[in-house]
């Protein structure tokens, strides 16, 4: 059997989410405070440090304890994604934020309109784009990323908006049925997601992608057997694609909790986007997106 993957590609991936199948859903709440000062900051003595009203102008003089700049671009936060995950993110002919469509590319848009700001997004790898977190390129990463404690220790989390499982996609005629059934089977995953880390500590041997069209396709083409990847976008990837049907397995997949990422120890970005998101989770918007999303082909 072939056993060797494409070890040395994962091996970054794997050291940082070397986690259990599936997420801590109850310790994904209290990411947040840290009061961890942004290493990076340049600590401009400007910003006033009572409250995240973005509009306050760069003259307040009170020079308390770095409320550091918000993001690095004064009025405009950059979100990082990767615009390869349907419902969540995925290129349109015109979307909400330059092509980018999505739920959570409404959701960041509306984030920063709602404070005033302007949301602009940058596409890259999922797999880079904690770094680019960590190295000041985005200030905060948007990509259907589920909370883990890997990811813990290097960016800080906001409160979660969405729950997930992995599930399989497989043939409409497989004889796969539960998780234990891959054991024989050529499974895909795509590099650096949350499934890869399921089956690789389920010990089967997988091939990685980096896309997810990419590993539907060789299931499509009979050249694998089974898909492990999110829930919603196995259900997008199903509706697209003819004769392929979703296997669930909840006790060996658990549910994970998507949440949007920053630096760690930007508290000020961080509160503003947990304002935001919870008032979406409480007025019913983001189920809204959801079923707009979901039901859109
Ligand atoms: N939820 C999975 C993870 O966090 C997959 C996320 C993939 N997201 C994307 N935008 N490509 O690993």
């Amino acid at each position: 059997m072939k056993k060797t993957t494409k070890v040395a590609a994962l091996m970054l991936a794997v050291a940082m989410m070397l986690t259990a199948c599936g997420g801590n859903a109850d310790q994904a709440a209290d990411a947040a405070d840290t009061g961890i000062a942004s290493p990076e900051a340049s600590t401009p003595d400007e910003a006033p440090a009572d409250t995240e009203t973005p509009a306050s102008d760069e003259e307040a003089s009170t020079d308390a304890e770095t409320t550091a700049a918000v993001t690095k671009t004064e009025g405009v936060i950059t979100f990082g994604t990767n615009a390869e995950f349907p419902p969540f993110e995925f290129v349109a002919s015109s979307g909400v934020i330059d092509q980018y469509d999505g739920i959570d590319m409404a959701i960041a848009k509306q984030i920063a309109e709602e404070n005033g700001m302007t949301a602009a997004v940058e596409n890259m790898e999922f797999d880079s784009l904690l770094v680019a977190l960590q190295n000041g390129q985005i200030d905060a990463a948007i990509a259907g990323m589920t909370v883990t404690e890997e990811r813990k220790e290097a960016v800080d989390f906001s409160t979660p908006y969405y729950t997930a499982t992995q599930v399989m996609i497989v043939k409409e005629d497989s004889d796969i049925a539960s998780a234990a059934d891959m054991a024989d089977k050529k499974i895909c995953v795509v590099q650096g997601y949350t499934g890869e880390v399921c089956v690789q500590d389920m010990g089967y041997p997988y091939e990685a992608f980096k896309k997810g069209t990419e590993a539907v396709m060789e299931l499509v083409n009979g050249k694998c057997d089974v898909v492990v990847i999110d829930s919603a976008t196995a259900q997008k990837y199903v509706g697209d694609n003819e004769g392929l049907k979703i296997v669930e397995d909840s006790e060996a997949f658990e549910s994970e909790e998507y949440a949007i990422a920053v630096q760690k120890g930007n508290t000020a970005l961080l509160d503003m986007i947990n304002t935001a998101i919870e008032a979406k989770l409480a007025d019913g918007t983001i189920s809204e997106l959801g079923v707009q999303y979901t039901e859109a082909e």
